[in-house]
């Protein structure tokens, strides 16, 4: 197996106000042209919200679209995903994948209806303290759901921040987590945190990608620390 080399980055610093102020517009422009018109989108319904997000977690949106209206017609809310057959749940989720998120979702709708009657908290530390809400989701539950100024981090966003603002290479070779979620915080603008987050997931998914990035259409390239200037042909 090949194993990954861990490197230490060291600390640097975030970036200033104005770099800050650079990249916010540039992300928000160009999601105002090519963002995606997704149904999570128009919605600020925490219970839409977290199924989106779960089934996001590891599979891609076009997948995930009929699966998320099915899903929301069987189980309208919080009261009938806890009322429901657990066999019933986890049979309505394939053929998404990792069975082990939709027991998840279960036991935070159990959870929700058991504590809080049916809903979702909207502070951070009680939304970290259900089981399958980890820091990713609880951001995006703040930012998306109850419209606060709460970061995020997936891989995705990782990515985008990695390569923008720190080096060029993997971030998942480096052990700076911290830092990442530092500069995730550093980069969120005061308004529009909603779209500006769903402009990072939709950046990191379209352009900004793994494999074979589009960096010649990319509105960061300017100042990317990791541009990848087309080959000449020759
Ligand atoms: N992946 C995870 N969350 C997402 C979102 N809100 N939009 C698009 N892709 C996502």
């Amino acid at each position: 197996m090949k194993r990954r080399v861990t490197r230490r980055t060291p600390n640097r610093k975030l970036p200033d106000s104005a770099a800050r102020r650079w990249f916010r517009q540039r992300l928000l422009g160009w999601y105002r042209k090519h963002g995606r018109d997704l149904p999570w989108r128009t919605t600020d319904d925490p219970y839409h919200i977290l199924v989106s997000e779960v089934m996001l977690q590891q599979t891609q949106v076009d997948r995930v679209l009929p699966k998320y209206h099915e899903w929301l017609g069987r189980y309208p809310s919080f009261e009938a995903l806890a009322d429901a057959d657990e066999a019933d749940v986890v049979k309505t989720w394939y053929p998404l994948g990792y069975n082990i998120r939709p027991r998840r979702l279960q036991s935070i709708a159990r959870e929700s209806v058991a504590k809080y009657g049916g809903e979702l908290p909207s502070d951070e530390a009680t939304l970290l303290s259900f089981k399958g809400i980890g820091p990713y989701t609880a951001g995006a539950v703040m930012s998306f759901a109850f419209r606060k100024r709460a970061a995020i981090l997936d891989t995705n966003v990782a990515r985008v921040l990695f390569r923008v603002f720190v080096a060029r290479g993997d971030h998942r070779g480096h052990t700076m987590d911290k830092e990442l979620w530092a500069l995730s915080r550093a980069v969120l603008p005061h308004k529009h945190v909603f779209d500006f987050n769903q402009a990072l997931m939709d950046f990191g998914a379209t352009v900004c990608t793994a494999r074979k990035p589009l960096c010649p259409t990319c509105p960061m390239k300017g100042k990317c620390r990791d541009y990848r200037r087309p080959r000449r042909r020759h």
